[in-house]
């Protein structure tokens, strides 16, 4: 008997899906890694079932494989445009003598906060609590021990659009693996790469992917605000192969091996040969003209970052600053550029406290798949497992090469 937690992160760029086990010391080990480029997806959104459903079905595949498990469950990220926030409050009595609160106080009151109107096309994703407050008293984390006669909740209800919530649902159900939950990706980055104190002081986790800049506003170790915005990695290609005339995957391998975005730290005269279009396909590229493509889209996103926390109104209230993570957080100058213009502490954050017998998966591209894993962990959703019976492996395979094959009636 082992006990595993699984997570699939559905990026715009790559699919991720992990298994991890826990040792008998509780620590967590991961021992499966699927990892396959994303197709059927744009900006976070399932835009073809079919491929998505087969991409997702790759990666589970992979991870399963190498972990020599199956995944039954899993946690699942899940971002996009239309991702909403919204507060809310709820208040529930506790007693008119008065006694000690219950964990089942708490999850009474934020059952009352989800009491409200929505629109039937939208879901609800999470409750966040936010604060508690006891009778007069304000600001309470964790009320469960605490003494009272009515316990309230501040909260923050995120939904997503019910059409896109369930594609994505239907896609990874259809390989054969359940939802154990959905968690926004933002909230899922932020328990990779944030620290306690971070949290505590008020931080802001911003995850820039390919399609999406995924952002959580963290005060007083809870999520205030977050925002999903439709810019990322994926713009910063398209101006590089536009600018320079090359194929988008040149232009990529280009931005990741010699790109910067900041163009006064590149020599002038540094140059770089790369693809191109045309006869010869390939090109000589001034290094400086490419930061400078790279150094405009960058500004444009550090600048759209700072309106979303002007936006929010916690923009005064971040000590710890902001921690970047996800792909085009590793663009060379981006950290050092956000600081210059925004003047608060910056860092790349990358997932850490998790060991992995497989590959490495500090990268900050890693944060959510890893982030995955701890929300489950967090949220003692661990299960136990049974080594698989080898049919079991077999029947997953089939599966999955089903989905390779034409749907009966389209040919
Ligand atoms: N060193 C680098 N410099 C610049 N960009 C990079 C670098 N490494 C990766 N990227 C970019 O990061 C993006 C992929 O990041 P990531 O894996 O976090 O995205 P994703 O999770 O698939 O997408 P999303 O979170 O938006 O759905 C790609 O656009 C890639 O080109
Ligand atoms: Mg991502």
């Amino acid at each position: 008997m082992s006990e595993l937690i699984c997570a699939i992160d559905v990026g715009t760029t790559k699919i991720c899906a992990l298994i991890g086990e826990l040792d008998d010391d509780n620590n967590l080990r991961i021992i499966g890694v699927g990892r396959v480029p994303a197709a059927g997806l744009r900006r976070g959104v399932v835009i073809n079932t079919a491929e998505a459903t087969a991409a997702i079905g790759q990666a589970v595949a992979e991870a399963e494989a190498t972990a020599n498990q199956v995944m039954e469950a899993a946690f699942v990220g899940i971002a996009g445009s239309h991702i909403n926030a919204i507060g809310s409050k709820g208040v529930v009595a506790v007693g008119r003598n008065g006694r000690s609160i219950t964990r089942e106080d708490t999850l009474r009151a934020q059952e009352q906060a989800r009491n409200i109107a929505l629109p039937h096309n939208r879901d609800i994703i999470h409750t966040v609590p936010r604060s508690y407050t006891i009778d007069d008293q304000t600001g309470i984390h964790d009320p469960v021990g605490m003494f009272g006669y009515r316990l309230e909740v501040d909260v923050s209800i995120i939904t997503g659009a019910s059409s896109v919530v369930t594609s994505l649902v239907n896609c990874v159900q259809s390989n054969g693996v359940a939802i154990k939950d959905l968690v926004l990706e933002p909230l899922a980055s932020a328990e990779a790469v944030l620290t306690d104190d971070e949290r505590q002081l008020g931080v802001a986790v911003v995850d820039i992917g390919g399609g999406t800049t995924d952002l959580a506003i963290y005060l007083e170790s809870a999520p205030w605000h977050t925002v999903v915005m439709e810019i990322g990695g994926d713009h910063f290609i398209r101006d590089v192969a536009t600018g320079l005339r090359m194929p988008y995957g040149k232009a990529e391998a280009l931005i990741k091996q010699f790109g910067h975005a900041l163009p006064s730290r590149v020599p002038p005269d540094a140059e770089v040969r790369s693809g191109a279009f045309g006869e010869t396909a390939h090109q000589v590229v001034n290094r400086r003209i490419l930061a400078e493509i790279l150094n405009a889209r960058a500004a444009e996103v550090v600048e759209l970052i700072l309106r979303e926390f002007k936006r929010s109104g916690y923009d005064e209230l971040l000590p710890a600053g902001i921690v970047l993570t996800g792909g085009v957080s590793q663009l060379a100058g981006f950290a050092e550029l956000s600081r210059d213009y925004l003047h608060w502490p910056v860092r790349v954050g990358r997932p850490t406290g998790i060991a992995s017998s497989v590959m490495d998966l500090s990268s900050p591209e890693y944060a959510t798949a890893v982030g995955l894993l701890l929300w489950g962990l967090r949220r003692g959703a661990v299960h136990r497992v049974a080594e698989p019976p080898a049919s079991q492996f077999f029947e997953r395979v089939l599966r999955w090469l089903r989905n390779f094959l034409p749907v009966p009636g389209t040919l």
